[in-house]
């Protein structure tokens, strides 16, 4: 994907400083460590919300990671440039990622709206794997967002990476991950085709399982009070 070299990112590398060291890295730790938690809260919250008001939650669960110095280095090197914090900081888009596992493709819609209408979020990119699926059959709706941390200093916009899916779409990316590790990116092509044909049924039970939801929901609506 395209770098994002953004004001965002200068603000945090004058932030960390330019000398290279511990210092410096364990600064960048903690701002994708407080980016987490802050982009983990808003979305518990934003359940939480959708429960009292909907009665239903739209987030089954969220997993969250660093990216280890060992990827953000090799990430670095594929791309040609130099392991410095200020590279990292500046091409990595993905050291602090979030991962939203949902019920229902609607609700991944519905949460990716809500947390870029918040004022403190910016959205930097988006990538609609759900509507454009990859060739590999992954589905997946990705946005690289910033979110202020706020140091002693002042506020420092931090890169987060959300992945937001389904149940049924997240199972088939860990095992498509699993085999591509397996085969280091050469799988046979029997096992591709396999694979794309079982994207095809998870785009196919995500639609029937939706549906079944709504009829359910309006069969309910109909029925309360009675
Ligand atoms: P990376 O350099 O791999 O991070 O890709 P990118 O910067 O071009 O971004 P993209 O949005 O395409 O992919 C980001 C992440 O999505 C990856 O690191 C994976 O976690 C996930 N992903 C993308 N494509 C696939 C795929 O075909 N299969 C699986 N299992 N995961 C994928
Ligand atoms: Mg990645």
């Amino acid at each position: 994907m395209e770098e994002v070299i953004d004001d965002g990112a200068m603000a945090l590398v004058n932030a960390i400083g330019m000398n290279e060291g511990v210092d410096s890295w364990q600064t960048v730790i903690l701002l994708y460590n407080s980016a987490l938690k802050e982009v983990g809260t808003k979305l518990e919250i934003l359940n939480d919300e959708f429960q009292h008001v909907h009665r239903y939650n739209p987030i089954e669960h969220i997993k969250s990671r660093t990216k280890s110095p060992e990827s953000i280095v090799k990430k670095l090197k594929k791309r040609g440039y130099e392991s410095t914090i200020e590279n990292m900081v500046k091409y990595v888009n993905d050291i602090a990622g979030i991962r939203v596992i949902c019920s229902f493709t609607a609700d991944i819609y519905r949460i990716a709206e809500m947390l870029a209408n918040q004022s403190d979020i910016k959205v930097i990119s988006i990538k609609d794997y759900i509507k454009s699926p990859k060739e590999s059959g992954y589905k997946s709706y990705h946005m690289i967002v910033t979110i202020p941390i706020f140091l002693s200093d002042g506020p420092v916009e931090t890169k987060v990476e959300i992945q937001i899916r389904t149940v049924a779409m997240d199972f088939w990316a860990s095992l498509e991950h699993k085999i591509n590790y397996k085969f280091e990116g050469e799988a046979p092509e029997h096992i591709k085709r396999e694979l794309y044909e079982c994207a095809e049924m998870v785009s196919d039970l995500d639609a029937r399982m939706m549906s079944l939801n709504e009829e359910i929901r309006e069969y309910a609506q109909k029925n309360e009070g009675d």
